[in-house]
């Protein structure tokens, strides 16, 4: 198919063109356009997954957990590397987190985070994360000009305040934010290039994973009123210590919802002032309106929708955007493309921080597995944008220097976002 005309075949050559991570990784939106107009459901042969991208089937998928299981979400991209297992095995058990489960299961799992991620938490690392906002602000105004804005700000605000909340000593962050952003390669459909690298990932995991069991060994003889601290106290509420089981879940609970929280929000953030920065007149409106933050947050974040495909897979024979799914099929919804949609959005290609949206979009996902730290993205975006608007007006892209993401399936992130003012 030329892009932009319909393929006859149901999947077939619309599938055979999809390149997530080649030709459509930096660029993906006209393909997906042009998917979602002709072909709303399509067979991937790079990925081997069935595809959908209107919003209303995406929604369905994510809605419905019942037939959409989440238990292949965080699976590798490519088998690994047989050098990657045994150094796996030598950190904690590889257990199921709830990010993988459905049902009940998930439910009971999932509740044991979703307080520590509540308002009242929000409202209680406001102060730190101004203070630290304002900080690395200050230090990039003080460095030298052009910045890197990814490493002088979005890596350490994003990493810092997951490590603040969930209760991580400040020695520890820049280590835990190096190892989770390695390590997130084996969970985010990474296309490795050498076993190296994977090698280099799986080491970064399990260096992780070792620093989580000392923090859960001091909570054991120390209870902590951070997370760490709870999340101890609810596997063993008497003080009794945990199990062997336990603390591998533990540890596999406690890594999954730093990682999640850390490279997530830095992709937001950083992909974020990318695209406020390439749109140079809705960053000028930023700063003159500030009162715009709060329906700019909802635009970047429908925008840039750095969560970007995930995947499920069907529990039973269902129908899926018309076509016939049998047990087992698995479906990747294309998050991004949903919030494109012009069924829903209007102007769905245009980046308006005025935007008041009727229908809301998916980039913090939707249903069951609707992402537990929302709000503290939210949070980061908005301190962010009140303090760099404040402090850095000026702010702008460097020419002749695009940023490229990184090749990853389950998010869209720049490796680096050049900037100068
Ligand atoms: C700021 C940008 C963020 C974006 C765009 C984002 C996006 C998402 C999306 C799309 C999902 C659902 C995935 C699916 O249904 O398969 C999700 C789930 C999740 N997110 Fe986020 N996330 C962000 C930040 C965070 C933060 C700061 C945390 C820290 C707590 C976090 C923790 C999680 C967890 C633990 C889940 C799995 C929830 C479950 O399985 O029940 N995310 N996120």
């Amino acid at each position: 198919m030329a892009e932009g005309i319909g393929s006859r075949r149901q999947g077939g050559e619309v599938g055979d063109q999809y390149d997530p991570l080649g030709r459509h990784l930096d660029n993906p939106e006209r393909f997906q356009q042009c998917a979602q107009r002709a072909m709303p459901i399509f067979f991937s042969s790079r990925l081997n997954v069935w595809v959908v991208s209107r919003l209303a089937d995406v929604k369905k998928v994510l809605r419905d957990g019942q037939t959409f299981s989440c238990a292949n979400v965080l699976r590798p991209l490519t088998p690994l590397s047989p050098r990657v297992l045994p150094i796996l095995l030598a950190g904690y058990p590889l257990v199921p987190v709830f990010r993988v489960m459905d049902g009940e299961q998930h439910r009971r799992q999932r509740q044991l985070w979703a307080d520590g991620f509540g308002p009242d938490q929000l409202e209680g690392i406001r102060g730190y994360l101004t203070k630290r906002a304002t900080s690395l602000a200050e230090d990039m105004i003080a460095g030298k000009r052009p910045a890197e804005f990814m490493a002088a700000y979005a890596n350490p605000l994003t990493i810092s305040a997951i490590c603040q909340m969930i209760g991580y000593r400040p020695e520890h962050h820049t280590a835990v934010g190096e190892d989770t952003a390695k390590a997130a390669a084996l969970a985010m459909g990474h296309l490795f290039l050498s076993d190296d690298e994977q090698v280099e990932a799986a080491q970064s995991w399990v260096q992780c994973q070792k620093l989580i069991g000392r923090y859960i060994a001091e909570r054991m003889v120390e209870p902590g009123d951070d997370l760490i601290g709870e999340a101890v106290r609810a596997y063993a509420p008497s003080g009794a210590p945990v199990t062997e089981d336990q603390e591998a879940e533990l540890v596999a609970s406690i890594f999954g919802v730093t990682l999640a929280g850390h490279v997530t929000s830095s992709a937001l953030l950083g992909d974020g002032v990318l695209r406020l920065l390439e749109h140079p007149e809705q960053w000028r409106l930023l700063c003159n309106q500030p009162q715009l933050i709060r329906t700019a947050i909802e635009e970047i974040a429908r925008f840039c929708s750095p969560g970007h495909i995930f995947l499920r897979k069907t529990t039973r024979d269902t129908t899926l955007a018309g076509q016939e799914l049998p047990a087992g099929a698995e479906v990747a919804v294309l998050l991004a493309a949903a919030n494109r949609d012009g069924a829903a959005f209007d102007r769905p290609a245009e980046l308006d921080i005025t935007r008041r949206q009727r229908i809301g979009h998916v980039t913090f996902g939707y249903g069951p597995h609707f992402c537990l730290g929302a709000g503290l993205g939210r949070l980061e975006l908005e301190i962010s944008l009140r303090i760099l608007t404040e402090r850095l007006p000026t702010l702008r892209l460097v020419p002749g220097q695009p940023s490229t993401s990184r090749p990853w399936l389950a998010q869209k992130c720049p490796f680096t976002v050049p900037v100068t003012w």
